[in-house]
């Protein structure tokens, strides 16, 4: 594991944009997998200034987003999808017939799943799979457990993480009690993983995913046995 500390979270972000560029530089029709949250944001940024400066090109690259929401239509500007439109794929050259996520309307949520881990591995599995994580450890929405899930699966979201996310809506109410996310398998199987976070509340938690037990009660300490994991982490 590398494990890098940054200053500052413009820091983060391009340090954490480089690891992106380098991998899409070095295979242009890479398959990414993204997160979306607080955390990229900046990083997205940066990615969007490299493609409009002509250093990047994501016209060969195939995206899988780790999750959605369950019950939030494409056009909600809460979901998922409308985050990573907005935040990245309007923004740069990717084909929006190459990037998914996860359908939170899907009728058949069980079936929605089954496809999502198909569709993985169809194309090969995630040559870089992007991560942030939930204040109790969650990484994709795979909530703390007792024992990892391994496909695309079907959560209820814990309180805490509906508390955390209620910033992004009016009201906690309206929050999303369940959502669909990717499971440990196609994360694990990822190529390479990079995590970043930022902020001095996640620093309890980070000290226990990446240098405590690994536990499915902090899902994302399975990542310290990934083989080829980075992370970025900026106390500020
Ligand atoms: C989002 C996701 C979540 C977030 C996590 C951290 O697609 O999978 O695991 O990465 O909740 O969110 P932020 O970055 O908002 O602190």
């Amino acid at each position: 594991m590398k494990y890098i500390k940054v200053k500052t979270y413009e820091e983060l972000s391009r340090k954490a944009a480089a690891v992106i560029a380098a991998q899409v530089i070095s295979k242009p029709n890479s398959v990414l997998g993204l997160a979306t949250g607080s955390s990229p944001i900046g990083t997205y940024e940066n990615l969007a200034k490299a493609c409009d400066n002509g250093d990047l090109d994501f016209s060969d690259v195939t995206s899988v987003n780790l999750d959605e929401y369950v019950g939030l239509s494409t056009d909600n500007d809460q979901s998922y999808r409308y985050f990573m439109n907005k935040n990245l794929f309007e923004k740069i050259n990717i084909k929006m017939e190459n990037t998914n996520v996860p359908n939170g309307c899907a009728a058949d949520i069980e079936a929605e799943c089954k496809r999502y881990d198909a569709l993985i591995e169809d194309l090969g599995g995630i040559d870089l799979q992007l991560l942030g994580i939930g204040l109790d450890g969650h990484i994709g929405f795979n909530e703390p457990c007792e024992e990892f899930v391994k496909g695309t699966n079907r959560v209820t979201l814990d309180p805490s993480t509906i508390e955390a996310n209620a910033r992004f809506f009016a009201s906690i109410d309206e929050v999303p009690r369940e959502a669909v996310t990717m499971g440990m398998q196609a994360i694990m199987q990822a190529k390479k993983v990079l995590l970043i976070a930022n902020g001095k509340n996640k620093a309890e938690i980070m000290e226990k995913a990446f240098f405590g037990p690994i536990t499915p009660k902090v899902p994302a300490s399975i990542l310290q046995l990934h083989p080829d994991l980075t992370v970025i982490y900026s106390e500020n």
